[in-house]
C-alpha cells in the first residue's frame, strides 16, 4: 500500500477512535499534517482548544511561536510533520493521562513507521519521554542523539516560552542548532529506501547509516552526561 492509503487509513481511526474517554469530550480529533516524506517530524503533546475546534495541530499561540521557531531552523511549516502524543483535547489543557498515551501510542508509532523522518523533535516532556525516559528537559533540551540513524531531538515546548518568557532565546538558540544539525544530516546523504522497504525496520532493527568520512557530528552524545 503508498503513504497516501496508509495516512488516510490512519487519518479514519484516529479521527474515529474511541479508546479513551477523551473521544467523549473532544470537537475534533487532530491526527497530524505535513508531508507524508518529510524529513522531520515534531511531535508534541495534545491539542489545545483551538486545535481541538479545527482539527489540525499547533494552530494557537503555540502554533505561532512554533512557526517562528522553525524559522530560526531554516523550516517552514509545509516542510515539516508535525502531530501530537495525543490526539485528542484533554478538558481544560490537562496533563495527558497514562492510560490516554497508552491508548495513542499506537497510533503515534504507525506514524513515525509511516513518515519515517531522518529526525524527530520532541516538543515537551510527554514526546520527550518517550525516546528520552527519565530525562529531565532543562538538561537535554537541544542535545540530539543518533539512534539507529534517525536523530531525536528534545525540546522545549513553544508554550513554555510563553509562560516564561526567558526561555524563548533558549528555545531559538536550539532551534537554530536544529538547522544546523539538518544541513549536517544532508550532507551525508544518506540514501533513501523507497517507500514499502522503509515500513519494515523498527527502532531496534533498523540499520545505522555508514558514517561518511569526514563528516562531523555536529553534537556530542557526551552533551547529556
Ligand atoms: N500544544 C501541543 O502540544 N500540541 C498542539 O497541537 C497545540 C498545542
Amino acid at each position: 500500500m503508498d503513504r497516501e492509503t496508509l495516512a488516510a487509513s490512519l487519518y479514519a481511526r484516529v479521527t474515529s477512535c474511541q479508546l479513551c474517554a477523551l473521544s467523549q469530550t473532544r470537537i475534533l480529533a487532530v491526527p497530524g499534517e505535513g508531508p507524508l516524506d518529510a524529513d522531520v517530524m515534531f511531535i508534541g503533546e495534545a491539542p489545545g482548544a483551538n486545535e481541538d475546534k479545527q482539527g489540525r495541530p499547533f494552530v494557537g499561540a503555540s502554533g505561532q511561536f512554533l512557526s517562528e521557531l522553525l524559522a530560526a531552523a531554516g523550516l517552514a511549516r509545509p516542510d515539516v510533520y508535525i502531530c501530537n502524543v495525543l490526539k485528542c483535547r484533554p478538558p481544560a489543557n490537562r496533563d495527558p493521562l497514562p492510560a490516554e498515551i497508552d491508548a495513542c501510542r499506537d497510533y503515534l508509532d504507525e506514524q513515525i513507521d509511516l513518515i519515517d523522518p531522518l529526525v524527530v523533535v520532541t516538543l515537551g516532556r510527554y514526546s520527550m519521554a518517550k525516546f528520552f525516559p527519565n530525562q529531565i528537559i532543562s538538561r537535554i533540551h537541544g542535545h540530539p542523539r543518533e539512534v539507529a540513524g534517525r536523530w531525536y531531538v528534545p525540546m522545549y515546548h513553544p508554550a513554555a516560552a510563553l509562560h516564561q518568557g526567558s526561555l524563548k532565546a533558549t528555545m531559538i538558540d536550539d532551534f537554530a542548532a536544529l538547522g544546523r544539525l539538518l544541513r549536517e544530516v544532508a550532507r551525508r546523504d544518506v540514501p533513501v529506501a523507497p517507500p514499502a522497504a522503509k515500513m519494515e525496520p523498527t527502532l531496534q532493527e533498523s540499520p545505522a547509516p555508514s558514517p561518511v568520512p569526514g563528516a562531523a557530528k555536529p553534537v556530542q552524545i557526551s552533551l547529556f552526561n
